[in-house]
């Protein structure tokens, strides 16, 4: 098992003739830098990309460095040997699952292939085929209904406000309250200092013309931390009066700055459930979690929706929030017709939500009814790239 960013570092074309040490992939002519250690080095020129967009592929050549570095340095045997499981986004195009079935079979040469939606292999990992699967991650918190393994198209709906949002708004506090978010690789040394004090750290002094994109990224992280550290989801809608009694949290920035954090912790992620007082957001068409969920299942048919409601399953980075969950159950509790059951399925372990596709994935491979749905290598050569159409829905 191996777990790495699908973000990966790219060299300038001006650096790839500079460039000396060993530690890279190189394809068509490009040098990139994969895998959480390479991808940590400062280097001079390096941009930060993702093959990936709105969760499908975009830039096939760096998928595919970042594909011959898994065989390479992970799976270390021939891709010839294994067939292979991929999961997608309930959105992907038929012309890019084409692509990818194409591409897996005449260029790696793979002797079967599947391509299942994310979504299902979730619920799959949860014990069910049938659920609500709410995926709140970086860039979309979206709800997808998944009936017997499949999923309902019709009733997928998606919002933007996610961990990208709330870091957003982590970073504009910081700009309020003129904190400097300075990213480990700048800092050379730093000495203690009282709580609210200005920092007092050193500078590393042969620093490396960096790129744009690389710094953000290494302050990005900065800031999940603090996400992941300090914010707290209210159990109820937000009242000041209540998070101005919030037990303060203390946290140390990487440059030493420290402080403590009260009624912020609460009203950062607020807009995530309530989003009609954030400010910057136009209007107030926007829908909060809870609603997300119920706009999805109403979606649906009729018939299905117990099977729903009874079953929503919790996934992605950014519903680790703490109270995150306890604040979706209050929520969704007061708006599940009473004819109907709630139920809110959400792994306690940070690692079953995070790898929950995999481990679906790995369910699936595994049983025996599945053998006989893979695209075997013949089935492709006789079908083309289309038979992906047929075998996977
Ligand atoms: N323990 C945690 N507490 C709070 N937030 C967290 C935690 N761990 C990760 N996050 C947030 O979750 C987000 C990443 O989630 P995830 O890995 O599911 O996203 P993604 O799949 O890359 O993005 P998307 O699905 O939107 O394309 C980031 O915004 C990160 O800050
Ligand atoms: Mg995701």
């Amino acid at each position: 098992q191996a777990d790495f960013p699908t973000t990966v570092g790219l060299l300038s074309p001006e650096e790839v003739a500079l460039e000396l040490d060993g530690d890279k992939d190189k394809k068509g002519g490009k040098v990139y830098y994969i895998d959480t250690n390479a991808l940590h080095v400062a280097r001079e020129g390096m941009e930060v990309l993702s093959p990936l967009k709105n969760g499908m592929i975009e830039d096939w050549e760096c998928f595919q460095a970042i594909l011959d570095h898994t065989y390479g340095k992970h799976v270390k045997s021939e891709p010839g040997l294994h067939p292979v499981l991929m999961s997608e986004a309930p959105w992907n195009t038929r012309a890019k699952r084409e692509k990818l079935t194409e591409l897996m079979f005449e260029h790696y040469n793979i002797p079967a292939f599947f391509l299942c939606k994310t979504a299902v292999l979730t619920a799959f990992a949860n014990g069910r085929s049938t659920g609500l699967v709410l995926d709140s991650g970086a860039t979309h918190t979206t709800a997808i209904p998944v009936h017997d393994g499949y999923i309902l198209q019709q009733g997928i709906v998606k919002s933007p406000l996610a961990g990208d949002f709330i870091s957003m708004q982590c970073r504009e506090l910081f700009q309020e309250m003129n904190i400097d978010i300075v990213p480990p690789y700048m800092i050379a040394a730093k000495e203690p200092v009282r709580e609210g004090a200005p920092p007092n750290w050193k500078k590393k002094e042969k620093l490396p013309q960096v790129s744009k994109s690389w710094h953000n990224y290494t302050c990005n992280e900065v800031i999940q931390d603090f996400q992941a550290s300090v914010l707290q989801v209210s159990d109820s809608p937000y009242d000041e009066q209540v998070a101005a009694q919030m037990p303060t949290v203390h946290y140390e920035m990487p440059n030493g700055y420290n402080t403590d954090y009260g009624a912020e912790r609460l009203r950062i992620p607020e807009g995530l459930f309530d989003p009609s007082n954030v400010k910057g957001l136009s209007g107030n068409t926007m829908l909060g979690v809870g609603h997300v969920v119920t706009t999805s299942i109403g979606m649906c048919d009729i018939d299905i929706r117990p099977g729903l409601y009874g079953s929503v399953i919790v996934t992605g980075g950014n519903t680790l929030l703490q109270g995150f969950t306890d604040r979706l159950n209050r929520e969704l509790s007061q708006k599940t017709p009473p004819s109907m059951r709630l139920k809110l399925i959400a792994s306690n372990s940070t690692m079953e939500r995070r790898f929950s596709p995999w481990i679906g994935g790995s369910i699936l491979a595994s049983l025996g009814t599945f053998q006989q749905m893979w695209i075997s290598k013949q089935e492709y050569e006789e079908g083309g790239k289309q038979c992906v159409e047929r075998k996977c829905p």
